[in-house]
């Protein structure tokens, strides 16, 4: 029989899942969540009755009574905080204001963001190598900074051999059902993919050493509950989700293009068609987006996802069109690596735009094998002819590279 996520779920001996689903959250700081999210918390019934993580503030309540479904939260004893972003903090006080935990854990910088939102809360502070017993089993505790704040870590409990693994492994996905394989795997991929592009990426190389770190910390995971999403508990399906997880982080180029443009009166968006059109011609698939239509989160899953990214805007007022200057700022943050990349626009006069776009993608460490291209007004059909081939060229130059 499957779970719900309707009432507190029972995931393992000791363990219970007392989170909440936040159905209809579409703007998480920017990131557009087409599927809403799930702030995942975890109860352990255990000698010391402990929390693991807490929810977003307006669900606290929620989360209050899922526990108070399972065991009166007053006997909670400890509290661990992995991850102090207020989407698992924001409900804290008022559950320790409920609760009067005897502890609460959190990594040292954990311990001092949480004081910074919150004042004093006498957290105690963790490290990898400590341990804490909790009657049946021990957490242990490992850092995982900057994975993806300085403060985040992880909990092992070894009485069911659960890895907490905070925003790791998670996913912006509300649903009914609370384990990864009762969901579509190709949604879990998309998802996923999208999550660890704008969330993740940046910290690319520490998701990689973590990868790598993991065997030496000998701990025998059968589940692996994130703080997001559905929850991993078969070890396919755990092979799976850090075997893509590898493959993101290595962010080995693809046979793919995203061609991302804005336009004012169409000359943008007929050179960024014809620029789609040669690197179709070369049999390399490519998706075209334009900005007025595709939030920045969705075009940074595009970026992550394709080998070759091509920007062409409009200049206006001296400047590239503003909403390809936010683009530009928000996926320079997440430092995509190993793309062909391209410039183009169209402009009156003056044409910095896309001279700037170009150095904005020379400021990321893209290559640009082939120069911005610029056109007056409209483009002609030589004007057209010329970015068509430059598409061509790149998409066959990053079929060289795929290989
Ligand atoms: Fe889900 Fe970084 O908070």
């Amino acid at each position: 029989m499957s779970d719900t996520v309707f009432g507190a779920v029972q995931v393992s001996e000791h363990v219970w899942w007392v989170g909440a689903a936040d159905w209809n959250v579409r703007n998480f700081h920017g990131y557009l969540t087409e599927r809403g999210s799930s702030y995942n918390a975890f109860l352990i019934i255990d000698e010391k009755v402990t929390l693991i993580d807490a929810v977003k503030g307006p669900f606290a309540k929620e989360m209050l009574d899922r526990v108070a479904s399972v065991i009166d939260p007053e006997k909670i004893d400890y509290i661990v905080s992995n991850h102090s972003e207020p989407d698992h903090s924001g409900g804290l006080p008022e559950v320790v204001s409920r609760v009067k935990p005897e502890k609460i854990f959190a990594s040292v910088a954990g311990a001092k963001t949480l004081a910074a939102y919150y004042g004093d809360m006498g957290v105690t502070a963790v490290k990898t190598g400590d341990t804490v017993s909790i009657g049946k089993g021990n957490l242990a505790f490992v850092d995982t900074k900057m994975l993806h704040w300085p403060d985040s870590m992880v909990t092992y409990y070894d009485a069911d051999k659960v890895l907490f693994s905070q925003d790791a492994f998670g996913m912006h996905l509300a649903g009914s059902m609370m384990w990864a394989d009762e969901y579509d795997k190709s949604l879990l991929e998309y998802e996923a993919r999208k999550y660890f592009a704008n969330i993740i990426n940046l910290q690319a190389g520490k998701v990689i050493d973590l990868l790598d770190a993991l065997p030496g910390f000998n701990l025998d995971i059968r589940m692996v509950l994130p703080d997001h999403g559905p929850l991993w508990r078969t070890a396919e399906d755990i092979n799976w989700i850090l075997g893509l997880y590898r493959e993101f982080a290595e962010q080995k180029p693809r046979p793919r293009a995203l061609v991302a443009y804005s336009t004012m009166w169409h000359a943008t968006e007929k050179l960024a068609t014809a620029f789609a059109e040669g690197v179709r011609s070369a049999g390399v698939e490519v998706h075209l987006a334009d900005l007025a239509e595709n939030d920045r989160s969705s075009i940074m899953t595009h970026v992550a996802y394709s080998g070759l990214i091509a920007f062409g805007a409009p200049t206006m007022n001296n400047q590239m069109y503003p909403a390809m200057a936010d683009a530009l700022c928000y996926i320079k943050g997440l430092r995509p690596k190993n793309k062909i990349g391209f410039a183009f626009g169209s402009c009156g006069w003056s044409g910095e735009g896309a001279k700037q776009i170009s150095a904005e993608l020379e400021a990321m460490g893209v290559e640009q094998p082939e120069k911005f291209i610029q056109v007056k007004y409209m483009p002609n059909a030589e004007e057209l002819k010329a970015i068509r081939d430059a598409g061509k060229r790149l998409a066959e130059n990053l079929l060289e590279k795929c290989k």
